[in-house]
């Protein structure tokens, strides 16, 4: 079979790794890939937001599937534009990942179908907003958020209410995420722990992946800004057995038979991004994706051959499949640009991913990488994700450390605590 892979993050590095594993692959273009190199494989230079570019050269090269990675070209069509072309996609139409894109969308759609969440209040204009803000008595913190796609960055966590005024005025007034910013969902805060749960869906049925747990702050010990991911670890303790029949029952298959009954079939994976509170999981958000670096903590433990999963999401039919996974532990590190999540500097050289790679149990996925003239050069924020397997966590964490550790480029930084005391 031929995939088209879109996206060039680690998340798809993990996806290609994992796919050319494949006895079903015959090739696999990736578009636009990066530096990590991958068996049977050649880069397409194609953008993710290129949806017309990508949908044309499907239309042209007839892949059996297309995967698509990141949400920005979910979020812009690109699925339903395949479809019209006759072509089979792994990733959720348009509609459907408006649980991603629009924050508004997912919490009103938790509420006609009764999905946990926290209580929310929505705004089209910071007039609304600030009188709402001087008539509420509650509690705080409240969180605001921007509506739309803000690269996880438009959350503002307010502990009163002039924080929250002032949270009303960059989104709203100075709109500091853009057009993202048109609607701000207000929500309740929710204590407790988070993890993601990530599901296989096609469009009826869910095959849950085993719950990771995200880094999402910059720095050690959860300070510093808020960023895509700066590591993962696989499979979280805090999620039973039992636990994961809850979220299955409880806010997977509502997500899936909700969708239905607005018209729209979700296939492709949806992530829920959950706090474990004491009155149960409740959903933070939604991803109509793949996470990252979730994936790369998840994938490598995955047994089973992953084509004909994503190919059963796509068809509309898992009812044939299990998933087996390892009995190991995962732990990503993810290294970084110097300045990230702010600005970084690109085109850095990086050395020692050979030696990473030769320790044991170790994998390197590239996310923002490069190779020029037989060099390897930093290109992105996020820049290489070191994973370890081994027999617990703690091995495998300090695995992953290690191995990090023979990497090197200039300001190279990344949180040194990862899977710590878990
Ligand atoms: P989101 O992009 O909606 O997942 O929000 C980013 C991060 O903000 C989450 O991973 C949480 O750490 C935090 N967060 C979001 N919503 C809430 C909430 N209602 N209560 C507490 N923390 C939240
Ligand atoms: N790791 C968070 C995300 O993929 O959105």
């Amino acid at each position: 079979m031929r995939i088209l892979l879109i996206g060039g993050g680690g998340r798809e590095h993990a996806l290609a790794w994992k796919l050319s594993q494949s006895p079903l692959l015959s090739r696999l273009d990736w578009a636009p890939g990066n530096g990590g190199v991958v068996p049977l494989c050649a880069a397409v230079p194609i953008l993710p937001e290129d949806v017309q570019g990508i949908a044309a050269y499907a239309a042209k090269s007839r892949p059996d599937l297309v995967v698509v990675g990141p949400e920005v070209p979910l979020a812009m069509g690109i699925s339903d534009m395949l479809a019209a072309e006759g072509i089979k996609v792994f990733g959720p139409n348009r509609q459907a990942a408006r649980l991603e894109a629009s924050k508004r969308f997912a919490k009103d759609f938790c509420k006609r179908h009764n999905i946990p969440t926290s209580g929310y209040w929505a705004f089209d204009n910071a007039g609304a907003a600030n009188s709402w803000l001087e008539s509420y008595k509650g509690p705080f913190p409240l969180v605001l958020k921007a509506d739309g796609l803000a690269a996880g960055k438009g959350v503002l966590i307010c502990n009163d209410a002039s924080e929250a005024k002032e949270g009303i005025a960059s989104v709203m007034e100075r709109k500091e995420f853009g057009r993202a910013g048109e609607t701000l969902v207000i929500e309740e805060f929710l204590r407790g722990e988070e993890v993601s749960v990530l599901a296989f869906c096609d469009g009826k049925r869910a095959l849950l992946m085993p719950a990771a747990r995200d880094y999402k702050r910059a720095l050690d010990r959860d300070e510093g800004l808020n960023t895509g991911g700066m590591g993962a670890y696989c499979p979280s303790a805090r999620v039973s057995k039992a636990l994961q029949g809850e979220v299955l029952k409880n806010i997977i298959e509502p997500v899936l038979l909700g969708m239905s009954k607005e018209g729209a079939s979700y296939r492709g994976v949806l992530y829920a991004g959950l706090m474990l509170t004491e009155s149960g999981p409740k959903v933070l958000e939604f991803n109509c994706r793949f996470g990252d670096p979730e994936t790369q903590a998840v994938l490598p433990r995955l047994s089973s051959d992953l084509l004909p999963v994503l190919m059963a999401c796509a068809r509309g039919d898992l009812s044939d499949l299990e998933l087996s996974w390892s009995e190991e532990s995962s732990v990503v590190v993810v290294l970084c640009s110097e300045g990230y999540p702010g600005h970084y500097p690109k085109g850095r050289e990086i050395t020692g991913v050979a030696e990473a790679e030769k320790s044991m149990g170790v994998l390197v996925f590239h996310a923002g990488t490069k190779r020029e003239g037989g060099r390897l050069l930093t290109s992105g924020g996020r820049v290489l994700n070191v994973v370890a397997l081994a027999s617990d966590v703690a091995t495998a964490r300090r695995r992953a450390y290690e191995a990090a550790e023979r990497i090197r480029f200039e300001g190279m930084h990344y949180r040194k605590d990862i899977a710590e005391n878990i």
